[in-house]
């Protein structure tokens, strides 16, 4: 007879929204069809590194008990995206071992997918991963569970500064997160009508975008413009903006502050431009509809791997179905960047939004 399965769960890497709609949705399947027992584990690699772990079950404080997690913020669990797993990778594999479960499921980004990969192989854990990462750079899968409730934020908030915009005659220069990834930027800049869009992957000049502005002017009397800049977009020489923080790590951001200053530069203080840096607001909220369905699902399809056994797999969503894919090969594979022929850059174009000098 088929023993009863201990699997646990862990949310990796930056938060964002839907990472707990996963865990309901996990914890809902592996108990209520397969009647296993599910822990969480906290705060990630450091909560199996301690041993750590809190029963998951249905119930909770009220009558809808789990139920509530679907449409909340951030992750019960708590997670890290620092600390030396290379170093701490005994300790890691020995929680894991201690907690005596027979898989884990990873919710996390391409850099966390690929440190429990590595652990994984080195300590025959056996792993599922779910990707979630409001970068949407994960390969292999067409969406992370968070991106779609990040480019609805923005875009609200490109609509909010557009009325602004407009009753000052300014440009609004709002910068978005993403890392080296375009994919935040391109899609909200879409969605929400920008003017100008600058991406990773497309190099901009200044002048372009200045003379992008100045024709909004001449031909048709737009007065003002709404520029969406990706936190990972670089200077004309090719050069990012960040800085180091306490912890010595570097942090993309000050690109929306240069490209805001290098407008009104350029221009000669014709054009007067004012900057938002949207930052962590981007992670928080509760998440989307689509954001719901997409953490369901995987939540779902991560179990039923488990329940087959077939391990070191990612779920992933492609046209519309989750399939599986080794996660050796989505690390290998990520981070997926913008083509600078993709469609949505095709459409930015014909729209005549300025999307770099390519
Ligand atoms: O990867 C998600 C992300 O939000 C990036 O878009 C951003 O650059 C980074 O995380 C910010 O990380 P932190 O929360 O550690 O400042």
């Amino acid at each position: 007879m088929e023993t009863r399965k201990r699997i646990g769960l862990l949310t990796s890497g930056g938060d964002c929204p839907g990472l707990n709609a996963v865990i309901r949705a996990a914890v809902r399947h592996a108990t209520l069809s397969y009647d296993w027992e599910v822990l969480g584990i906290p705060y990630a690699t450091q909560g199996l590194l301690e041993g750590k772990a809190v029963s998951l079950n249905v119930h909770g404080l009220d009558s809808r008990g789990i139920d509530p997690l679907l449409s909340t913020g951030g992750t019960i669990l708590g997670s890290i995206n620092k600390g030396d797993t290379e170093a701490q990778a005994d300790q890691i594999i020995a929680g894991y071992q201690k907690l005596g479960l027979d898989a884990l499921i990873v919710i996390g980004g391409d850099g966390s997918l690929a440190i429990m990969n590595q652990l994984a192989h080195k300590g025959n854990m056996n792993i599922v991963g779910v990707p979630k990462t409001i970068d949407n750079d994960v390969a292999f899968t067409n969406l992370a569970v968070g991106f779609d409730t990040a480019v609805n934020t923005i875009v609200d908030a490109l609509s909010r500064l557009s009325y602004t915009a407009a009753s000052h005659d300014r440009v609004m220069v709002v910068e978005v997160m993403g890392r080296e990834a375009g994919h935040l930027a391109l899609n909200a800049g879409i969605a929400g009508g920008a003017d100008v869009i600058l991406i990773p992957e497309i190099p901009y000049s200044i002048s372009g975008v200045c003379k992008h502005i100045t024709e909004l002017r001449d031909r048709w009397n737009r007065r003002f413009a709404i520029v969406v800049v990706a936190e990972g977009a670089k200077t004309i020489e090719g050069q990012e903006r960040y800085y180091t923080d306490s912890q010595g790590e570097i942090r993309l951001r000050g690109i929306g502050d240069y490209v805001a200053d290098q407008i009104s530069h350029f221009s000669g203080d014709k054009i007067e431009a004012r900057v938002t840096v949207l930052g962590h607001v981007q992670r928080g909220g509760a998440p989307s509809a689509l954001d719901r369905l997409l953490a369901t699902s995987f939540g779902k399809a991560a179990v039923d791997l488990i329940a087959k056994d077939d391990y070191q797999k990612m779920v992933a969503w492609q046209n519309g179905v989750v399939v599986s894919i080794p996660i050796d090969e989505v690390t290998s594979n990520s981070p997926i960047l913008v083509d600078s022929h993709h469609p949505l850059v095709e459409t930015a174009k014909a729209l005549d939004t300025y999307i770099g000098d390519l």
